[in-house]
């Protein structure tokens, strides 16, 4: 008897078929990946699993007994836990009112309200248990990303998850977490829990999954042992052909864009952020900068793109437009959080892709807009980006969350900016789109482009820059030539070891 069967699942959305009569198993105990393109229907069938859509056809059965699920509350008392990639915590409460929220039983005994100690109680006892590393006293908003992914997993634990489903959870994971992430979900399936994750990083479910099933275009693929499989196997079964890596060639000089000298920029709660960084940038480079999430990369981004003020030092770029509108469109900024920064999400497509270039020909000028351009334009960046979407009037919010990345990185890239910063660009790309975008920002450079380009991910940065540069609290732990670069020099630098000491360590 198998814990979970999704039998012949068929869901339809307005002209697309998400999940063409998809056939999962889950055994107890199996960790589960779930593989496929940017918009191939795995959050979909999720979603179903989770209540939150209901099948047009094709049965769930939980130890052989079929289940219906209207909604997430349905699917919790069922034992299915979900962790989605935005997370759903209220920021402003502790992690134990978080991990409580909702549920009826925590009324104390001498407290009508809540009963937080006893709470706390057990999320220590499950914290213990699974080597989930949480404090549960601490407000949410002061948490970095990964401690507030453990809270989401505690919470589902906490309502006796046996299933625990988690969407793309390493997406905006620094590597150390991903490796305490790994550590737990392991711990997690030693003790019995089954789960399903949805991930692009093949490196990662090779190491951490029992069984893959691939989707492609809705319907079920395949579906592997991962002793069996190697990354390069899983890439073709998603994509259907080999992915390769870019090739870069030999960089040409061209004069300076932008420059920095002892650069000091704070945070929204006046804390400094940007801690005293010089560096250039220069025409037809990729200036890689490295680094853990939250170590200043954004607030650098934003006092480059004008859109936060400097606290001291330089930062001077050259070559672009005084005035302030047409300096904007010049400045390319793909930003690290597409639904904060990046998108409308009610929005169509083709509206998403005007918020930039309305005003400038031939999308428009300071009087009209050619929504009729735009429109042809987003159809033509529909087709270049493999955006998979019926059509340029779709709401941004019906797309997959690789294809609404996609429209952010065409938009950007449409009016051919002078400076790029592009942060985190293929975060949450499948392999095949992340590599269609590493060869776009390959041939910008080569074409005389300057790309200042922020990743968590070491691989991409390796591959793509010229010279990168690593922050840590704010601070340049140095810049190398990417050519001198390695993968544990960059780890090392990303947490907090400084390039000089690194080489004086080498030459002991
Ligand atoms: N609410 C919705 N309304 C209309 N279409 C939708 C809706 N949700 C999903 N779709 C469509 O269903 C298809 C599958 O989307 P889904 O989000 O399941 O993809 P995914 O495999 O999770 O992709 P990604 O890797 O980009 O997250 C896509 O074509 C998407 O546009
Ligand atoms: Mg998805």
């Amino acid at each position: 008897m198998s814990l979970l069967r999704m039998e012949e699942i068929t869901k339809r959305f307005p002209g697309v078929v998400a999940n063409d009569q998809v056939d999962l198993v889950l055994e107890e105990g199996e960790i589960h990946a779930l593989l496929g393109e940017n918009g191939s229907g795995k959050s979909t069938l999720m979603n179903m699993l989770y209540g939150i859509y209901r099948p047009d056809a094709g049965r769930i059965l939980l130890r052989d007994k079929e289940v219906q699920f209207s909604s997430p509350t349905d699917a919790i008392s069922a034992g299915i836990g979900m962790v989605h990639q935005h997370f759903m915590l209220v920021p402003t409460m502790t992690v134990t009112e978080n991990v409580i929220l909702g549920l009826k039983e925590q009324k104390g005994r001498w407290n009508p309200l809540l009963d937080t100690r006893g709470a706390e109680k057990r999320i220590n006892a499950l914290a213990e248990q699974y080597g989930l590393d949480i404090e549960p006293n601490a407000r949410v908003w002061q948490l970095p990303v990964g401690a507030q992914q453990r809270v989401e997993i505690l919470k589902s634990l906490y309502r006796n998850a046996e299933i625990l489903v988690l969407d793309e959870p390493t997406a905006v994971l620094a590597p150390k977490e991903v490796e305490h992430l790994i550590e737990v979900l392991r711990n997690l399936a030693r003790s019995g829990k089954s789960i399903i994750f949805i991930s692009h990083k093949l490196n990662e479910v090779i190491q951490l999954a029992d069984r893959v099933s691939v989707l492609r275009n809705g319907v079920l693929s395949g579906q592997v042992d991962v002793a069996d499989a190697t990354a390069s196997q899983l890439a073709e079964m998603m994509v259907g052909r080999q992915v390769e890596t870019p090739k870069k060639k030999p960089r040409k000089s061209g004069e300076t864009i932008l420059t920095t000298a002892n650069l000091v920029v704070k945070d929204d709660r006046s804390l400094i952020a940007v801690d005293d960084l010089t560096f250039d940038l220069a025409k037809g480079e990729i200036f890689g900068v490295a680094g853990v999430d939250g170590n200043g990369q954004k607030e650098l981004t934003e006092a480059i793109a004008g859109v936060r003020s400097i606290e001291s030092g330089n930062l001077e770029i050259s070559g672009l437009s005084k005035s302030r509108g047409k300096r904007f469109r010049e400045i390319g900024h793909v930003t690290e959080d597409r639904h904060q920064t990046g998108v409308v999400l009610p929005f169509s497509l083709w509206e998403n892709y005007a918020l930039k270039v309305c005003g400038t020909p031939p999308y428009g000028n300071w009087l009209n807009m050619n929504t009729g351009v735009m429109q042809e334009q987003t159809r033509a960046a529909i087709d270049q980006f493999s955006i998979k979407a019926t059509g340029p009037d779709v709401a941004m919010s019906t797309l997959s969350g690789g294809n609404q990345q996609k429209v952010v990185l065409a938009r950007e890239l449409a009016l051919d900016p002078k400076l790029l910063l592009a942060a985190q660009p293929t975060r949450g790309l499948d392999v095949g789109a992340a590599e269609y975008v590493h060869e776009r920002l390959l041939s910008a450079r080569d074409s005389g482009m300057a790309i200042m380009l922020i990743s968590t991910e070491l691989e991409e940065v390796l591959a793509l820059s010229d010279r990168i540069m690593v922050m840590y609290e704010g601070k340049s732990m140095g810049l190398v030539d990417a050519s001198q670069a390695s993968r544990e020099m960059l780890g090392l630098m990303m947490a907090g070891v400084s390039l000089e000491n690194i080489e004086n360590g080498m030459s002991q």
